[in-house]
């Protein structure tokens, strides 16, 4: 399969940035062979960006679902909801909702099972903290955060997408060496035998994607900051 460059946007760019940033990505890499672009704006940008990618090679995806298909729950987005807009992808246990919002490793297992079975293809981010890092856990935590999140459809993981997110990693500049992030991804793919598509991310950037991309074990990026802009998010995309 071709190596995946997703785009999260996170809590930036309203709808008509959104709009102005894809047109401008379009017209730099929008029939760009040999990368499977995804792009993860907030909800309220995914219906109008749903249309501008309809008929081309970028792909959409949503940043969070609810684990209910609908109902009483204020302020939470329906997995279908999603779909009806264009998605094909949604991230799911992003460190910034474990860590900032409080999701647990249970509520990621069942927002994975719903949109395994409404046929979303979900974006599973794991990683460890630095203090995690430091004190020796990494790999405790990683396996932790895959038995917890697998839990009943281990027999799925060929049809998501991992990320590896160290959370150090993340909008912080530092990222991890090419060896590093090489070494958990194998720790990763030893845990979920199926072979599956696995990511990294954490302050992937024009300078530092050739070198993560030459790794046999990363087939492709989740990009945060650098996917804000069309100059670097497109020397991401190309990378070499
Ligand atoms: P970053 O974010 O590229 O800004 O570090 C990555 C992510 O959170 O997916």
């Amino acid at each position: 399969m071709e190596p995946i460059v997703a785009g999260n946007w996170k809590m930036n760019k309203e709808p008509g940035e959104s709009r102005a940033l894809v047109q401008r990505l379009m017209e730099l890499v929008g029939d760009y062979k040999d990368r499977l672009v995804i792009l993860i704006p907030p909800f309220t940008s995914l219906p109008s960006i749903g249309e501008l990618v309809r008929n081309s090679r970028m792909k959409l995806g949503g940043q969070n679902m609810h684990w209910e298909r609908s109902g009483a729950y204020t302020g939470e987005i329906s997995g279908f909801f999603l779909k009806a807009v264009g998605c094909e992808y949604v991230v799911i246990g992003h460190s910034e909702r474990r860590h900032i919002m409080g999701e647990t490793d249970d509520m990621i297992n069942r927002k994975l099972r719903l949109a395994l079975e409404i046929g979303l293809i979900p974006i599973f981010c794991i990683g460890e903290t630095e203090k995690e890092r430091e004190s020796g856990k990494t790999e405790t935590v990683i396996a932790r955060q895959i038995k917890e999140g697998l839990k009943d459809i281990e027999n799925e993981a060929h049809k998501i997408v991992f990320a590896y997110e160290p959370v150090w990693a993340i909008g912080t500049g530092k990222t991890a060496t090419p060896r590093q992030a090489a070494e958990m991804h194998q720790y990763i793919r030893g845990m979920i035998k199926k072979p599956s598509t696995i990511l990294y991310g954490g302050s992937v950037k024009p300078e530092n994607i050739d070198s993560l991309m030459k790794q046999e074990e990363i087939q492709g990026v989740l990009v945060g900051g650098a996917s804000l802009k069309p100059e670097s998010f497109t020397r991401i995309i190309r990378f070499e």
